[in-house]
């Protein structure tokens, strides 16, 4: 074992003040170069990289042991800082070196698997395995950072504003958050589950009924579903509960926190309160209900233009209450060819668009894929609903309204995409507000809420709860940053009547009511606070603020695409004796 040289600084801090001081820093080789007399050491910690020089001045014995080092090993160096005669304007420690005059070597490593280097550009599957290594990486490092910084953000504002965090049980009944439970055997009561919180919906609630008043919670959630790149089995709510508030004090609430990570994370001001838009018009501008509003490409729709035209696609959608809308890209005719356009339609095909109509705006003339259908007026007619201009692009699209929305939402996001207008240092952030109470099942038609049940529908709509529930809107808001939905919410039912409706609404008998729920409704019996509340997705705000393309890059030790975790490779078959003992037997064949 060696003697811990004892840490005066990180490698990171050093910087020009420091020079003639002596320091001892403790980290790992990132580099070594031997020029003859001279041996430079990159030594890296969680803070930067910081140039170790050693040269004949030292000891020979030192001289050699320096020169034995290798990338990756653990190393304690004393040193003189110097300012450099070659400084390196790249790294922020570039103006000094420190001259070593000791050294301890904590360990040897082998070379490891991947480099530990910002722009690998390694397979994600090997940097997931060997993630503790990938953790070594500046920029990694800096986003663990980063991600605390805003935790803890989170925890002073709340504090401060009235807030307890409290603990919820990670081994509950199933949540209706819409999603696959994940589950788990118990032993004492074999045949019996617990499932992992999808969030903790039911019991911060209670929390409520509990007098606890402000409620929030760093928290693990668990939701078995198809993975994105915004998506995790389990990922990390900032989840918040309030008392006797309305949408507007739970938004101002919120408004004032994000305000504050952006201040004190970002050092940037940004302006409150932020625009609210409904979802329905969110739908018809955007088609979409997380907006992005960096870009504009706005739908417009064109049912009155094209009705009575010879186009059959147009008039077959309108005839069977679809629509037909469209979005215009400014100077899109010279940047996508015709093969480009082909790809795009192709790609609305996982929304459900059976194809594109596209119409460029050319000098003197329309050229189009219905040229055949439209006469030269025609299509005049649609381009002046876009005020389009000559070099401009339009798209079209008709059917069912959910796929005209799906498709034209996901078309100007892509184009704005390939047309580099993502900027991922600007902010938009916006609240998505009177969403549907309900939603349809595409297949069965039935009625599912489309936040969850304990959402209030809007209290002078009830009496549409009977007639024509589809129209009822509900108190439940969305916000949303450059198109990602960051948190969801709503003002919840606290009237057991109307809770009993809700559910009676989604076709549940009063035994599945009284099985999934039964706690929650016994506790409306003992007087509610009216409350509400949201849950952000912390992973997707982290990723956001640091401009990453995915929340894997803000997560320790996330899943793979396959739900995996690499590093200790789980999922994995357990021993037949602890089956045994939940009284499980596997059935794997097929
Ligand atoms: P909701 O289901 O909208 O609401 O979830 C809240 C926020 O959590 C984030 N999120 C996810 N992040 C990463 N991976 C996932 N699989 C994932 N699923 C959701 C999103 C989302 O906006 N109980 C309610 C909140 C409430 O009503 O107070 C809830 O969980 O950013």
């Amino acid at each position: 074992m060696s003697n811990l040289l004892k840490r005066t600084h990180m490698c990171g801090t050093l910087n020009i003040s420091n020079v003639d001081q002596e320091v001892v820093l403790n980290g790992w080789v990132a580099k070594r170069r031997n020029l003859g007399g001279l041996i430079f050491v990159d030594l890296r910690d969680k803070t930067g990289i910081v140039q170790v020089t050693f040269d004949d001045q030292i000891p020979q014995e030192l001289f050699e042991k320096a020169d034995s080092l290798r990338s990756e090993y653990v190393v304690g160096i004393k040193g003189i800082v110097k300012e450099r005669t070659a400084k390196n304007a790249n790294i922020p420690t570039g103006e000094i070196e420190v001259f070593a005059t000791d050294l301890v070597l904590y360990s040897e490593a082998e070379t490891p698997p991947i480099y530990i280097k910002d722009d690998d550009n390694v397979d994600d599957n090997l940097r997931l395995k060997y993630r503790y290594l990938d953790l070594r990486k500046n920029k990694m490092q800096r986003n663990l950072s980063f991600r605390h910084k805003v935790v803890k953000i989170a925890r002073d504002y709340f504090d401060a504003n009235g807030f307890t965090e409290v603990e919820t049980p990670m081994l509950i009944k199933s949540t209706p958050e819409g999603a696959r439970d994940y589950i788990v055997p118990s032993r004492v009561y074999p045949g019996s589950f617990y499932a992992l919180p999808q969030s903790p919906q039911l019991f911060k609630q209670l929390l409520m009924v509990s007098g606890t008043d402000r409620y929030m919670q760093i928290v693990k959630c668990f939701r078995d579903e198809d993975l994105r790149a915004d998506r995790q089995p389990e990922f990390t709510q900032i989840d918040i509960e309030m008392s006797f508030v309305d949408m507007d004090d739970v938004i101002a609430v919120q408004e004032g926190f994000i305000k504050k990570v952006f201040k004190e994370a970002m050092d940037m001001e940004i302006q409150t309160p932020f625009p609210r838009l409904t979802w329905d018009e969110a739908m018809e501008r955007y088609g979409s209900d997380k907006p992005d509003t960096r870009f504009g490409f706005e739908l417009k729709k064109l049912n009155d233009v094209v009705a009575g035209c010879d186009f059959k696609v147009f008039t077959d959608a309108l005839a069977n209450g679809g629509d037909v809308r469209g979005i215009c890209i400014d100077g899109g005719s010279e940047k996508f060819s015709r093969k480009d356009i082909d790809k795009l339609t192709d790609m609305t095909k996982a929304y459900g668009a059976k194809g594109l109509v596209w119409i460029r705006v050319n000098e003197g003339e329309y050229a189009s894929s219905v040229n055949k259908f439209f006469s030269q007026e025609q299509l005049a007619e649609i381009a002046k609903v876009f005020d389009a201009k000559v070099g401009d692009l339009i798209f079209i699209c008709s059917d069912k309204p959910k796929v005209v929305f799906a498709s034209l939402g996901f078309l100007r996001r892509e184009i704005a995409g390939r047309l580099g207008l993502l900027d991922d240092k600007q902010f938009n952030l916006l609240w998505v507000i009177d969403f549907p109470m309900f939603e349809e099942d595409d297949e069965t038609g039935d009625l599912k809420a489309m936040h969850h049940p304990f959402t209030c529908p809007k209290l002078d709509q009830l009496d549409m709860l009977d007639t024509d529930p589809v129209a009822v809107k509900a108190n439940a808001y969305d916000i949303v940053l450059n198109g990602v939905e960051l948190g969801g919410g709503s003002i919840r039912i606290h009237d057991k009547d109307l809770q009993a409706k809700m559910f009676e609404i989604l076709g549940l008998t009063k035994e599945e009511c009284d099985e999934k729920f039964g706690f929650l409704i016994e506790a409306f019996k003992y007087g509610v606070p009216p409350h509400g509340g949201l849950a952000y997705g912390l992973d997707r705000l982290i990723m956001l603020l640091l401009g990453e393309q995915s929340i894997r890059e803000v997560i320790a030790f996330p899943k793979n695409q396959n739900a995996q975790c690499l590093v200790c490779e789980a999922p994995a078959p357990v021993d037949e004796a602890q089956l045994e003992e939940l009284a499980l037997e596997l059935d794997l064949e097929d």
